[in-house]
């Protein structure tokens, strides 16, 4: 007896010294990770499909909605793990009221399209493209952030980061337009601004890279098409913004409407489970885009809705939204044997996490703060990041005789157009309707101009026509205007929702008889300043040859009338550069600059003969990329690379100069294009690979320094390699892709 004791004395004694001494005694707080898993443990087939359930409130809708009269039930039963179109903190707190209703208590995600603004509102997306201002670009988002997630937003469907070279397309006026290294940089500096540097703080919300994949490749230009498209394609143009939103840390994606190459994105297991979950390892969830999933059976993808379900789930798609089917089915499908509970798991898992990264569990009402929302919303700050970031997206597409900027001694000018006392329709397609809209604090271009101009001068309007119907009624009182006038600023355009989702348009002219007014102002005499809006890219070219000077306004936010006003008086020297390539006319679509050369190019713009050309038109588009006028001149000179030849390994560096030559300050858009001369697979005749913007004073020059590295010279082979091949490569900087103002070349060796 006594040796056991001694024996147990000595293994006790043993144990102690083996252990670490645990002096700290407070226990590690579980990773969330592990709250996840003990959380799933205890829920039921029924909760979990639950949380992979999306609804729309019934005051906003964003699609065809679903009526489903059980909703707030649902919420009560674990049946639903997000909504969308709920805003506020007030009506945000009562859904929430219901989700801690439930068994689990687990929180309800609100999501909303804060897709340039949440009540500060900025310029529709393409139209900060144009600022190629990443700082001010980041900086918007931001905004729209704070004000949102004060608001009990936790996360916005933006940024939409689709490529898309077709202007019928009514959502370019979303994205960032037509070129994938610009479309790159600005996604994520979008998810950056949205999410800041890490989630759970509370002035970021998730974000959402959309529409994956290829939604802006629609044939025709028409919303939902059909996308038939090469994977080298792809990955070449269309994935390299989304892998950029990746980069960003982008917490969700969505995915689109359309079918790849007959199979619809929301079933997609090649680009949601090879390509995003697999190969770039995504870890966040991916939700469907308004009711995709059951719209498959439209496509004639599924049967019914039950196998849509157990496709898209299988596919990788997690959250359903307004589609009905996996409330519906997915419950069934699993018992059934159809979809493993460990396919819903994972999906459960990915959607939890991000409920816990929020902080949600700790305090499910922590974004809905009516304190921090009444300081947030439209506070100065904000209102002048919008103002800033609206006179950054305007495009100097004209300035004949110098009629711009204006004299601020101008005696009488006279405001006329359809678009000049709009409010709301400034905000564009995609703005955050609040309930409460005040339109009051939405500054229209006529207020803009009014709150801009001195006591000495008169401002007269005249509405002069519609925008978009038959009617000349008001062509009289607007040329009375304008022969009081010394000079006329005309606002025209196409309305503010004829752009954006399911309104692609098969002529994109100016509507109406817009142009004819313009036609019978130029009678006049008078110097006139054509505004242009637009959620994309229109035809307009009698405009574009007749009139001297046009500002291309898009539609610019809500301070938008401060912004136009800053620019027409030179308060804001214009800087933007255009970020789609503007059609001569629809038949030249698709039409972007970066396109390749063909066997057969046309030498000039008029060549015609055996080459690859129309008969009836010019080879050129009306306007390029990256184009747009100050009102100053830059010049460009002292092109120097560092080498004249480099291995892959290496890197070469193009250094310029560029002088403001002109007698005010103001900003460029330093462009550097690349040609692979030849390659195993054609190259473009230039691609954009760095830009820089920098300010300059009237007669200051500064260096400015591009670095080429392998990446730079790369492309995706027929292997989907990502491959640079030795050879010659042009390099050419510019102004805009087609004003080049130096030339060089390189060698690359192995
Ligand atoms: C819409 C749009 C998508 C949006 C969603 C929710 O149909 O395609 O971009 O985020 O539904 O409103």
């Amino acid at each position: 007896m006594k040796n056991y004791l001694s024996l147990l004395l000595l293994l006790v004694s043993f144990w102690g010294i083996a252990q670490p001494k645990n002096t700290d005694r407070r226990i590690a707080k579980p990773s969330i990770g592990q709250r996840v898993d003990e959380l799933l443990a205890k829920m039921t087939l029924e909760e979990k499909v639950g949380q992979l359930n999306q609804y729309s409130g019934d005051n906003t809708v964003t699609g065809p909605l679903t009526i489903n009269p059980n909703k707030t039930e649902e919420i009560k039963q674990g049946k639903i793990g997000s909504m969308i179109n709920i805003l506020g903190s007030e009506y945000t707190r009562q859904y929430q009221d219901l989700a801690m209703q439930s068994r689990l208590k687990i929180p309800l995600l609100f999501g909303l399209d804060v897709v340039h603004g949440y009540k500060t509102t900025f310029p529709i997306p393409l139209a900060e493209a144009a600022s190629w201002d990443l700082p001010a670009i980041e900086l918007a988002a931001r905004v729209a952030a704070r004000e949102s997630a004060a608001s009990g937003i936790h996360w916005t469907f933006a940024p939409m980061v689709d490529i898309s070279r077709d202007p019928r397309w009514g959502r370019v006026m979303e994205g960032a337009g037509e070129d994938t290294y610009l479309g790159s940089k600005i996604a994520y500096a979008r998810v950056k601004g949205f999410q800041g540097d890490k989630l759970g703080d509370l002035n970021s919300v998730m974000a959402c890279a959309k529409h994956f994949l290829a939604y802006g490749a629609a044939i025709g230009g028409r919303d939902y098409n059909s996308v038939d498209i090469s994977k080298r394609a792809l990955w070449e143009t269309y994935l390299p913004p989304f892998k950029a939103a990746l980069d960003a840390g982008a917490a969700t994606f969505m995915n689109s409407f359309n079918d790849i190459n007959g199979i619809p994105a929301t079933a997609n297991k090649h680009i949601q489970r090879d390509i995003l979950k697999g190969q770039w390892n995504f870890t966040g969830f991916i939700v469907s885009d308004w009711g995709s999933i059951g719209e498959m059976v439209n496509h004639g993808y599924n049967a019914d809705k039950k196998e849509a379900a157990q496709a898209a789930i299988n596919a990788g798609s997690d959250m359903d939204m307004e589609s009905n089917s996996y409330r519906e089915n997915l419950v069934q499908l699993v018992r059934e044997g159809k979809v493993s509970e460990s396919v819903v798991d994972d999906a459960v898992r990915r959607v939890l996490h991000k409920k816990f990264e929020l902080g949600l569990f700790d305090d499910p009402y922590r974004y809905s703060d009516a304190k921090r929302q009444q300081k947030e919303l439209n506070n100065p700050e904000n209102t002048k990041a919008a103002r800033d970031m609206a006179a950054k997206s305007i495009v100097l597409l004209k300035n004949e005789q110098h009629i711009l900027p204006l004299s601020k001694n101008t005696k009488t000018i006279g405001f006329i157009g359809p678009m000049v006392k709009l409010k709301r329709a400034n905000h564009g397609f995609w703005a955050v309707d609040l309930k409460d809209v005040d339109s009051t604090y939405i500054v229209s271009q006529w207020e803009g101009l009014q709150q801009k101009v001195g006591k000495n001068t008169k401002l007269l309007y005249a509405k002069g026509c519609g925008i978009n119907d038959t009617s000349k009624a008001g062509f009289q009182e607007a040329i009375d205007v304008a022969n009081q006038s010394d000079v006329i600023v005309l606002s025209v355009g196409e309305k503010h929702d004829m752009s954006g989702e399911a309104k692609s348009r098969s002529n994109i002219q100016l509507p109406g008889v817009q142009e004819d007014l313009i036609k019978e102002l130029q009678k006049t005499g008078k110097p006139i300043v054509v505004l242009i809006n637009a959620g994309r890219p229109l035809v307009f070219n009698w405009t574009a040859d007749n009139m001297p000077a046009i500002l291309y306004t898009w539609w610019l936010g809500s301070e938008a009338g401060n912004a136009i006003a800053d620019v027409l008086f030179g308060d804001y020297n214009p800087s933007g550069k255009l970020p789609m390539t503007f059609p001569r006319t629809e038949g030249q679509i698709p039409i972007y600059y970066n396109y390749l050369s063909t066997g057969r190019p046309a030498k000039n713009e008029n060549d015609k003969i055996y080459v690859s050309a129309y008969i009836d038109l010019q080879n050129s588009p009306k306007f390029p990329f990256g184009y747009g006028l100050s009102y100053t001149t830059f010049g460009y000179s002292a092109l120097k690379l560092s080498k004249t030849s480099i291995a892959k390994k290496e890197k070469l560096e193009v250094s310029l100069s560029v002088t403001n030559t002109g007698k005010v300050a103001g900003e460029e858009v330093v462009q550097l294009y690349l040609k692979d001369r030849v390659a195993s697979i054609v190259r473009p005749v230039k691609e954009l690979k760095d830009f820089q913007k920098i300010k300059l004073e009237p007669g200051q020059s500064k260096t400015v320094v591009f670095t080429i590295d392998n990446e730079k010279l790369s492309f995706y082979d027929n292997d989907l390699a990502f491959i640079s091949e030795p050879g010659t490569f042009d390099v050419m900087v510019g102004s805009s892709s087609e004003d080049i103002r130096l030339r060089g070349q390189f060698e690359l060796s192995e």
